[in-house]
């Protein structure tokens, strides 16, 4: 089988060339754009295709790929809100995905997110390179003792759930499904989780039900002060209600893996760019607000994961025996 990995990078090229070697019936082909309606007529001569967060999948390109001779997307990602999965359906193409290639790359992000933006040390950083050795502008708050709300409690919130339980902070949660073996959460209302927590992290999926969850309205039910992390998808903020928050003082800190408007900066360097839309400049304005590029996954075990388990997604397709697991339905 000949797969096409779009938006390769140095580090995807390293990951699956040195991975590829022990499968016999598979060849790789990478290519540096992502994949969207224009470069989707690339991908002739591949049965597979391989994405990652920002790639392209709807139905129109679906479509183009399905013309091609696609059988088989394959994401090398955990999230696939950017798969049309009805259209994959409609074309006969199976789509799989990394479910969970390291749920503590993410997590520990995510805490370093929120112990960065509670101590300043975006500004420290900055502040002792100009030989500004003043403390101004830098007070944090102590975790030890608060309270930490986790929104999803799933792989990725339950080794952020550790950690924060490690740190010495009660732990809360809203989860849809609650998760009975993790004896050490409090689970609880999404309502009461926001009005009770000090730091919040957002772990859940993006799906049709929690676009926007973090709006105007529950950001009113938050308490003042509150640190706020999402590692899990832009699309669960509303930002502009966000951007209002921010400045109307209600946030300690707010940190932010992911964000409304990131696709196009996603893994991009654009420092030479005048950016056209206003968001990511708004969010990086603000002195309690540290912003990272998606880098949440980046760490070397998630890279031999996510390869290892790509290539395991297709050889099992090949074999007629499809890791349902990994399987996206
Ligand atoms: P998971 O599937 O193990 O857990 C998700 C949890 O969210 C489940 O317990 C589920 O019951 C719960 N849930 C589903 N809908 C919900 C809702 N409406 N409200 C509250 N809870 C809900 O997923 P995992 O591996 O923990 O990943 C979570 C998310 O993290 C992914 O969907 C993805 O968006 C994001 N992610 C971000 C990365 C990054 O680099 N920033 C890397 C990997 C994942």
């Amino acid at each position: 089988m000949k797969i096409l990995i779009y938006d390769a990078k140095s580090y995807d090229i390293e990951s699956f060339s040195k991975e590829v070697k022990k499968y016999k019936d598979i060849e790789l082909d990478y290519i540096e754009s992502d994949l969207d309606i224009r470069t989707a007529s690339l991908v002739e001569g591949h049965e597979a295709v391989c994405g990652f967060v920002s790639s392209d999948f709807s139905a129109e390109v679906i479509a183009k790929l399905a013309k091609k001779g696609v059988k088989l997307i394959l994401l090398r990602c955990a999230g696939f809100n950017n798969v049309d999965i009805e259209a994959a359906k409609a074309n006969g193409i199976s789509v799989f995905r990394v479910p969970g290639y390291s749920p503590e790359a993410v997590a520990e992000h995510a805490m370093a997110l929120a112990l960065a933006v509670n101590r300043r040390i975006h500004k420290a950083y900055i502040k002792v390179r100009e030989n500004d050795f003043s403390l101004d502008g830098l007070k944090g708050r102590n975790l030890h003792g608060k309270v930490a709300g986790i929104i999803g409690t799933g792989k990725i919130g339950a080794a952020m759930a550790r950690i924060c339980a490690g740190f010495g902070m009660r732990v809360i949660a809203y989860d849809k499904f609650p998760n009975k073996d993790l004896k050490f959460i409090e689970y609880m209302s999404l309502h009461d989780v926001l009005a009770q927590a000090d730091l919040i992290s957002i772990h859940c999926p993006l799906t049709d039900e929690n676009y926007h969850m973090i709006n105007k309205k529950t950001i009113t039910t938050m308490k003042d002060g509150v640190i706020l992390v999402n590692t899990s998808r832009g699309e669960l903020v509303d930002t502009d209600d966000l951007i209002q928050g921010i400045r109307a003082h209600k946030f300690h800190g707010v940190g932010l893996d992911v964000y409304e408007e990131e696709r196009n900066n996603v893994f991009e360097n654009r420092s030479h760019e005048i950016l056209e839309t206003s968001i990511t400049s708004r969010l990086v304005s603000f002195p309690n607000v540290i912003v990272t590029s998606h880098q949440a996954f980046f760490t070397e075990e998630a890279l031999s994961a996510i390869s290892e388990t790509t290539l395991q997604n297709a050889k099992a397709f090949i074999a007629g025996k499809p890791l349902e697991f990994n399987q996206v339905k």
